[in-house]
């Protein structure tokens, strides 16, 4: 299998350098192709920190993040970020928030038209281009962040407690979509980083969980998990590895 992403030995502290904050420490981790990680721990823990450093948004205190084997300086071409909150721009419509994903690309203006139609009808947004983030549902704005990181064609998408915003229906269905795009080969990045507190969540979605402790995080444990899919949410195979985690974590 082939490397994607490779963190080595990457601690990260903030604050002065005589009462830093140590936010992350020692990591040692790698991602490799067609792989589903799941990064999961208490709050605090360095969780949203380990999905900025491995997209350029910040830099290691020590240690080096590496991207397909090149050293990560500065903001990653190749990788595409949801966020919890959304992130979209208020004053934008649906179509411009997600042509955002393609900012600073050479496509000519019929190109960039056609693709934010095309990643519209995939996140089922059709006809909602001309709408305001205001007048969509959680679930809708959720859609329109992943459609803004997919409309790139990213090779890793990096989702930061992508569900934790929506009701608990609304992040069942679009847990679905969002396994049903990783299956589908058309769309799937070459690999996907969700950082969640919610163990079910990660269990359920993921090939692979990374368990962080409490700050500073340090990888506690690192679980391959072979389960096929579709998968059961209520197996006994996942409520036991429910408990295995939450017991680390907790
Ligand atoms: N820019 C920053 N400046 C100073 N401290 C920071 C900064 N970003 C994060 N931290 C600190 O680093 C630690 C880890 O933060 P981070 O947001 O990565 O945790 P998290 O696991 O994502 O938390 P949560 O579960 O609440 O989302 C926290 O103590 C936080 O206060
Ligand atoms: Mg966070």
């Amino acid at each position: 299998m082939h490397q994607v992403i490779e963190l080595k030995r990457v601690t990260k502290a903030f604050g002065s350098l005589d009462r830093p904050t140590v936010a992350l420490e020692d990591i040692n981790m790698s991602v490799h192709e067609r792989e589903f990680v799941g990064v999961v721990g208490p709050s605090g823990c360095g969780k949203s920190t380990l999905l900025r450093l491995i997209i350029g948004l910040t830099e290691p205190t020590d240690g080096e993040v590496y991207y397909r084997g090149r050293r990560v300086q500065g903001i990653c071409e190749g990788m595409a970020m949801v966020f919890q909150t959304f992130a979209l721009f208020p004053w934008l419509t649906v179509a411009e928030n997600v042509e955002l994903g393609i900012h600073g690309k050479q496509f000519s203006k019929d190109e960039r038209r056609t693709r934010v139609l095309k990643i519209l009808e995939l996140m089922g947004l059709h006809g909602f281009e001309d709408a305001y983030p205001r007048e969509l549902s959680g679930g809708m704005k959720q859609r329109v962040g992943l459609a803004r990181a997919l409309i790139s064609d990213p090779e890793v998408l990096l989702m930061d407690e992508p569900f934790s915003s929506l009701d608990p229906l609304t992040a069942t269905h679009l847990r679905e979509e969002v396994l049903d795009l990783w299956l589908d080969p058309k769309v799937a990045p070459e690999a996907v980083i969700m950082v969640t507190h919610n163990v079910e969540e990660a269990v359920y979605m993921a090939d692979r969980v990374i368990v962080l402790t409490s700050r500073p995080g340090r990888i506690a444990r690192d679980i391959q998990l072979i389960m096929p899919r579709p998968r059961d949410p209520r197996s006994n195979e996942i409520y036991r590895l429910v408990d295995e985690i939450t017991g680390i974590i907790a």
